[in-house]
């Protein structure tokens, strides 16, 4: 979604707003532009554009260097997709000058209450803010405008605004959306996403919400929401390098694939070094419930996750869609503990079920992939997938560390070593499996040439079959469902017609003798099956059949194949397989 870079340095403004904004690209966005120092004139000028960075890029290539900047990319929530839509935004007046990530709620009530009678430009709600802020500055000092401002704001926002009056100042403000401060060699640079920050940055502060700050001169003075300063701690800052690369392959979809087998060893290694914190055994040992919440492919590893607490803590495990949890949160038991899963720690839907959770004074633990995140920090006890920046939007490599990490934790509090060997023997047969993916390949090309296609099994063959319809629709743009077989013939049996296309996950003993039967009742329809299955469960025609595994773990060595036929049916269809259409990395707005 959309995302801010910022700098405040010697003279590399222009450069480093173009490659911060590069660099978030992968969030997903429509439009981009940036507002940078014009020394000579001593006003700050910008540029905006629909499309991508590389087109800013082109656009902005006659301005000069700059020590102040900032930059913005948008994907559009209030006001469709065009260069007006497109950040920075302006006061009324000009004066200020915002770019803005998150939305602001009373938008609506703060332009009837403090700007009547001023033309509003654009349909987005940033531009009200820095509206206000020209309108308080003409009675205050803009420290105090700012304050005002601030308070009045409901909803999310990580902001950076410049003065067009006091173009040696750049202010940014956080609440609920991330923004990140970091120095190197004395410059500044600021930044809503860690993976923007130049790879030599040497030291970092996440903000935290409520706070806000001033760069003169590039001298840093912090503040709370209501003025008083604060010291903003910094930490060592570590360049994820490669990581966050795509080196030799074609797409980072594939890379995050190929690194899946890697990532479950150096979890197993990693807890059967360190385990657990014990504060955090007794926790979920002594809750009545485990309520996990969660969004997309982390409610579906919460799906599975349900299922190996469940046996190992003998206890109910509830999973929620965060969104839904947020505004309607069901009954809880007396004594709960609360799970957040995301990749991300940054999906505004998690962080809206934040302040039911803090009623019920209950215990959070946030699984999550970046340690640093605004959902990290909410939590009393995080877990670190470990698995490297996440880059393609299709989640693929964080479903699986999701799922390890909670077999982790069954294995850690059962003290199960065979729990771990068993993830290690899952690591090998998927390394086997992706070293030939291509093989792949002829398989979606036979199968999937319809605008349709579903995805069924039972139990936790039921659980990869929605993980993997999910991948199907979002990268291929063909319309899948993941459905319970036992369910067929109460619906979707409808919708079977000639040369449907059905993939069968069958991992499960004791129901694939009935999925099986689904199988045939489809194909007496000419539907097109395939069968995904383990080889004490195989029939001869199975499509692909794996060594058996232990049952409990199949969906991390099922999902695989699902994830690569998604792939190569967007790759075959000639789509934008990193970044499919209207999705969004990071999910920041409800
Ligand atoms: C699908 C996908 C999304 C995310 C969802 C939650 O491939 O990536 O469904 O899983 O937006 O995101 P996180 O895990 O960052 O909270």
């Amino acid at each position: 979604m959309c995302g801010i870079v910022g700098y405040f340095g010697s003279d590399k403004a222009r450069q480093y707003l173009l490659e911060g904004l590069e660099r978030l690209e992968y969030r997903g966005y429509d439009s981009a532009g940036i507002s940078i120092l014009d020394h000579e004139k001593n006003r700050f000028v910008s540029v905006k554009t629909v499309g991508r960075v590389e087109t800013l890029k082109k656009r902005t290539s006659h301005l000069k260097e700059a020590m102040l900047g900032m930059g913005h990319t948008r994907w559009a929530t209030h006001g469709g997709v065009s260069e007006t839509n497109a950040h920075p935004h302006y006061a009324y007046n000009g004066r200020f000058i915002v770019v803005h990530n998150g939305v602001i709620d009373n938008y609506k009530t703060l332009k009837a209450d403090h700007l009547k009678g001023i033309d509003v430009v654009n349909d987005t709600n940033t531009e009200v803010i820095a509206s206000l802020l020209a309108r308080f500055a003409e009675k205050m000092t803009v420290e105090d405008a700012i304050k005002q401002t601030l308070d009045l704001l409901e909803g999310s926002f990580a902001l950076l605004i410049l003065d067009q009056d006091h173009p040696s100042v750049l202010y940014g403000a956080k609440n609920k959306s991330p923004l990140i401060l970091a120095t190197s060699n004395g410059d500044w640079y600021i930044a809503s996403d860690l993976l923007a920050l130049p790879s030599n940055t040497e030291r970092f502060h996440v903000m935290s919400d409520h706070t806000w700050f001033k760069l003169e001169n590039k001298t840093l003075t912090s503040y709370q929401a209501h003025g008083a300063t604060i010291d903003f701690d910094f930490e060592a800052f570590k360049d994820l390098g490669p990581l966050a690369e795509r080196g030799e392959h074609a797409h980072f979809m594939l890379k995050e694939m190929l690194e899946q087998p890697q990532i479950l060893e150096t979890l197993v290694a990693h807890h059967q070094s360190h385990g657990f914190d014990e504060a955090l055994v007794t926790a979920l040992k002594e809750a009545s419930s485990l309520e996990i919440i969660a969004a997309g492919t982390s409610w579906h590893a919460g799906l599975v996750g349900k299922h190996l607490l469940e046996k190992t803590l003998m206890k109910p495990v509830n999973v929620h869609i965060a969104s839904e949890f947020a505004y309607h949160p069901p009954f809880v038991s007396e004594h709960p503990l609360f799970i957040f899963i995301s990749q991300s720690g940054e999906t505004a839907d998690l962080i809206a079920c934040h302040p039911y959770i803090k009623t019920k004074e209950a215990p959070l633990l946030t699984i999550t992939n970046v340690p640093t995140s605004s959902l990290s920090r909410m939590a009393d006890y995080v877990l670190d997938l470990k698995a490297g920046p996440e880059i393609a939007v299709a989640s693929t490599k964080a479903y699986t560390a999701q799922i390890t990490m909670i077999a982790l934790l069954c294995a850690h509090i059962t003290h199960d070593q065979a729990l771990s060997n068993d993830i290690l023997t899952i690591a090998s047969s998927m390394r086997e499996f992706l070293q030939d993916h291509i093989k792949i390949q002829p398989l979606v090309k036979e199968l999937l040439t319809n605008h349709h296609a579903f995805y069924m099994g039972r139990g936790l063959d039921y659980l990869t079959g929605l993980e993997a319809a999910l991948k199907l629709k979002e990268i291929s743009y063909i319309q899948t469902e993941g459905f319970a077989a036992g369910e067929l013939k109460h619906g979707t049996i409808a919708l079977i017609e000639e040369d449907t296309p059905i993939i069968a996950l069958i991992g499960e003993a004791s129901t694939s003798a009935l999925t099986r039967n689904n199988i045939h009742e489809v194909e007496a329809r000419g539907a097109k099956a395939l069968v995904i299955s383990f080889k004490s469960l195989s029939e001869p025609t199975d499509a692909i059949i794996f060594e058996d595994v232990n049952p409990m773990l199949s969906p991390l060595l099922l999902v695989v194949p699902t994830q690569l036929i998604a792939y190569y049916a967007a790759l075959m269809r000639g789509l934008d397989i990193d970044k499919p259409r209207n999705l969004a990395k990071s999910v920041t707005v409800e």
